[in-house]
C-alpha cells in the first residue's frame, strides 16, 4: 500500500476493516520436520496447502485421528477457521471440545445432535436462501440425489450406472417439487412424499374420478392449475401436469416401483423420529454460520445412528460443500478473498462413509472458495467400496488425485502402501555384487568377478508403511507417518546434507 492511500485511509480505527483473525495463506500451520527438531521454512504446511486437500490413510490403531489428524484438527481450531465436522465415532465430539477448548473457542462450537437447540430444516433452508438459484428445483434435486448416491450404496446396488434410471428419478423429484412450489408457494418433504405416492400408476387410474377425489396428486395439480395461470407460469403447469397425467402413468410398473421406492425409502427417514426433528422443523443455523467463525458438528454419528446418520450428514455436506462455493463472488481477486473470506474446513474421519462424486467437484474450485477438506479412511479398498459401482477403482482414484496432501501412517494393507509408494516414485539406484564365477565350481581356473547395475527402484518400498509406530506408550506417544504433496519439495537429509525430496516423515504427537 502507498502512502497515498495511508493518507486516505480513516482515523477512526472503528471505521477502518479489521484485520482478520486467521492467518495469512502461507504462514505456518503445520511445521514438518524430518527430526522432529528443526524445521525449515521449506516444510512449512500452510492454508495455501489446506486448500489443496488432504488425505490422511492408515490402518486401524495406526494413529490418523490422534496423530495427523489431532495436529491438524488443533492448528485449524488455534487459526480460527470456521469448519463442518462430519462424525462416524460417537467419541469424536469430546476430542473436538477439547481442540476447541485448547484454543479457547468453545462458544465457536456449534453441535448438532438429538436433544439439542439446533435445527436445519433444510427444504426451507434451500427454498429461501439468499443468494442466486435459492429456490430452484435443481438444487433441490441435485440435492436429493446426493443423498440417494450414499443410501443405494448402503443397499449396494452401486453408484448410480444406470443413466436411464438416473434421469427419471431426477424427473420424478423435479415435478414434484414444481408440483409442491406451483400449488403451495412452498415445499416440505411431506408434500413431495404425497404427492409421489398418490400420483396415478395408469392411464385409467388418471382419468378415474374415485382416484381424483381422494389422490393429493390431483387436489395439487387444481390448486396448482389456477395459481400458475395468475403468476403467468402456465407453461411450467403444463409440463408437470403432462407428467403427472400422461408420462408417469405410462412408466414400466418395474421402473416406476423402483424409482419411488428409492425416493420413499429415503424420505421415511427424514418423515419420522430424530431426523424429522432436526432436518424438517425449525431453521437455527446454516453453513453461512461458519463463515463468521462456527465449527458445526453434526454428532450422529454413523457407528451409532448408522444410515440415518449417515444421509443426514451427507445431505448437511452438500448443501454446506454449496454454500461455501457460492460465498465468493467471481472475479474477486485472491487479496481481497484472504483478507475477507475466512477460511473454512470440510472434516470427515471415517471419511468412508461420507464421500461422494460431488467431492471431486468441490474440491476442484476449493482454493478459490478457500475451502479445506479432510478425509481419514483405513486403506483405498475403502474408498473403492463406497463408490462403489463398475468405475468405482478409478472415480476414487481420481477423487484421490484432487486430495494433494496425502498422509501415509502404518498399513498392512498391500493396495495402499503399493499405491503410496508408486506416487513417490521410483528412483535409479547402484546395486553392487561380488563373488567367485562359476568356473570354480567346476574346477576350472578361478575367476573372481565385481561389478555394479543400475536398478530401478521404490524411493519408500511398499513394506516401509508397515513398520511405522502407531503412537501409545511403547513408542513415546509419538505416530510416524509419511507425507507426500502433489508438486512439493520438502527439504529432508541424507547422510547428514539437506536434500530437496518429494515426500518426508513426520512423527505426530499423540499428547499434548
Ligand atoms: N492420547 C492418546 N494417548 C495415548 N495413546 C493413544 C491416544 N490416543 C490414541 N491412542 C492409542 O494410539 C493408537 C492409535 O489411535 P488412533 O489415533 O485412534 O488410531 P486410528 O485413528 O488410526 O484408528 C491406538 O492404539 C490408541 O489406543
Ligand atoms: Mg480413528
Amino acid at each position: 500500500m502507498d502512502d497515498f492511500t495511508l493518507a486516505k485511509r480513516p482515523l477512526d480505527a472503528s471505521q477502518s476493516t479489521p484485520k482478520p483473525n486467521w492467518p495469512d495463506d502461507d504462514e505456518a500451520l503445520l511445521e514438518l520436520s524430518h527430526d522432529g527438531k528443526n524445521c525449515p521454512p521449506e516444510n512449512y504446511w500452510c492454508l495455501k496447502d489446506a486448500f489443496e486437500g488432504v488425505q490422511i490413510f492408515g490402518a486401524t490403531g495406526s494413529g490418523k485421528s490422534s496423530g495427523s489428524g489431532q495436529a491438524i484438527a488443533r492448528a485449524f481450531m488455534e487459526s480460527n477457521l470456521g469448519g463442518l465436522v462430519l462424525t462416524a465415532k460417537s467419541d469424536e465430539v469430546l476430542s473436538w471440545r477439547r481442540y476447541a477448548q485448547a484454543a479457547g473457542r468453545e462458544s465457536d462450537l456449534l453441535i448438532v445432535e438429538p436433544g439439542g437447540p439446533h435445527r436445519f430444516n433444510f427444504l426451507r433452508y434451500e427454498f429461501k436462501r439468499p443468494g442466486t438459484g435459492a429456490g430452484h428445483t435443481e438444487n433441490l434435486v441435485n440435492l436429493f440425489c446426493s443423498v440417494l448416491e450414499a443410501a443405494e450404496r448402503k443397499q449396494g446396488q452401486g453408484g448410480g450406472q444406470d443413466a436411464y434410471w438416473q434421469r427419471t428419478l431426477k424427473q420424478l423429484l423435479r415435478n414434484a417439487i414444481d408440483l409442491a412450489v406451483l400449488a403451495l408457494d412452498d415445499i416440505d418433504l411431506p408434500s413431495l412424499y404425497r404427492i409421489i405416492t398418490s400420483a396415478p400408476r395408469s392411464v385409467e387410474e388418471a382419468e378415474n374420478p374415485d382416484w381424483k377425489k381422494v389422490s393429493a396428486c390431483a387436489a395439487l395439480l387444481e390448486v396448482a392449475a389456477g395459481r400458475a395461470h395468475e403468476k403467468g407460469r402456465s407453461s411450467d403447469f403444463e409440463l408437470t401436469r403432462d407428467f403427472w397425467m400422461r408420462e408417469f402413468p405410462s412408466l414400466a410398473p418395474e421402473t416406476r416401483s423402483v424409482i419411488v421406492s428409492t425416493f420413499t425409502s429415503m424420505a421415511d427417514c427424514f418423515l419420522r423420529g430424530l431426523l424429522r426433528d432436526l432436518f424438517c422443523t425449525d431453521l437455527t443455523f446454516g453453513p453461512e454460520d461458519c463463515f463468521k467463525g462456527r465449527v458445526i458438528l453434526l454428532n450422529l454419528p454413523v457407528k451409532e445412528f448408522n444410515e440415518l446418520g449417515q444421509f443426514a450428514q451427507v445431505l448437511f455436506k452438500f448443501i454446506w460443500q454449496r454454500a461455501v462455493e457460492r460465498r465468493i463472488s467471481a472475479g474477486t481477486s485472491r487479496e481481497a478473498a484472504q483478507a475477507a473470506a475466512r477460511p473454512v474446513f470440510l472434516w470427515a474421519d471415517e471419511s468412508q462413509f461420507f464421500v461422494n462424486s460431488y467431492d471431486a467437484l468441490f474440491q476442484s474450485t476449493a482454493r478459490s472458495s478457500r475451502a479445506c477438506t479432510v478425509y481419514l479412511t483405513q486403506n483405498l479398498p475403502s474408498y473403492f467400496s463406497a463408490f462403489g459401482g463398475q468405475n468405482a477403482r478409478s472415480d476414487a482414484e481420481s477423487f484421490l488425485g484432487n486430495l494433494q496432501t496425502k498422509i501415509f501412517h502404518a498399513n498392512g494393507d498391500p493396495n495402499t502402501n503399493n499405491w503410496a509408494s508408486d506416487s513417490i516414485g521410483k528412483t535409479r539406484q547402484a546395486q553392487f555384487y561380488g563373488g567367485l564365477s562359476e568356473a570354480l565350481a567346476k574346477g576350472g581356473a578361478m575367476n573372481q568377478s565385481a561389478g555394479g547395475s543400475m536398478v530401478v527402484e521404490y524411493v519408500v518400498q511398499p513394506q516401509e508403511f508397515t513398520m511405522l509406530r502407531t503412537g501409545g506408550a511403547e513408542s513415546n506417544f509419538l505416530a510416524d507417518a509419511i507425507i507426500f504433496q502433489g508438486g512439493r519439495r520438502w527439504l529432508g537429509m541424507k547422510k547428514g546434507e539437506p536434500v530437496a525430496q518429494n515426500h518426508i516423515r513426520h512423527s505426530f504427537p499423540q499428547r499434548y
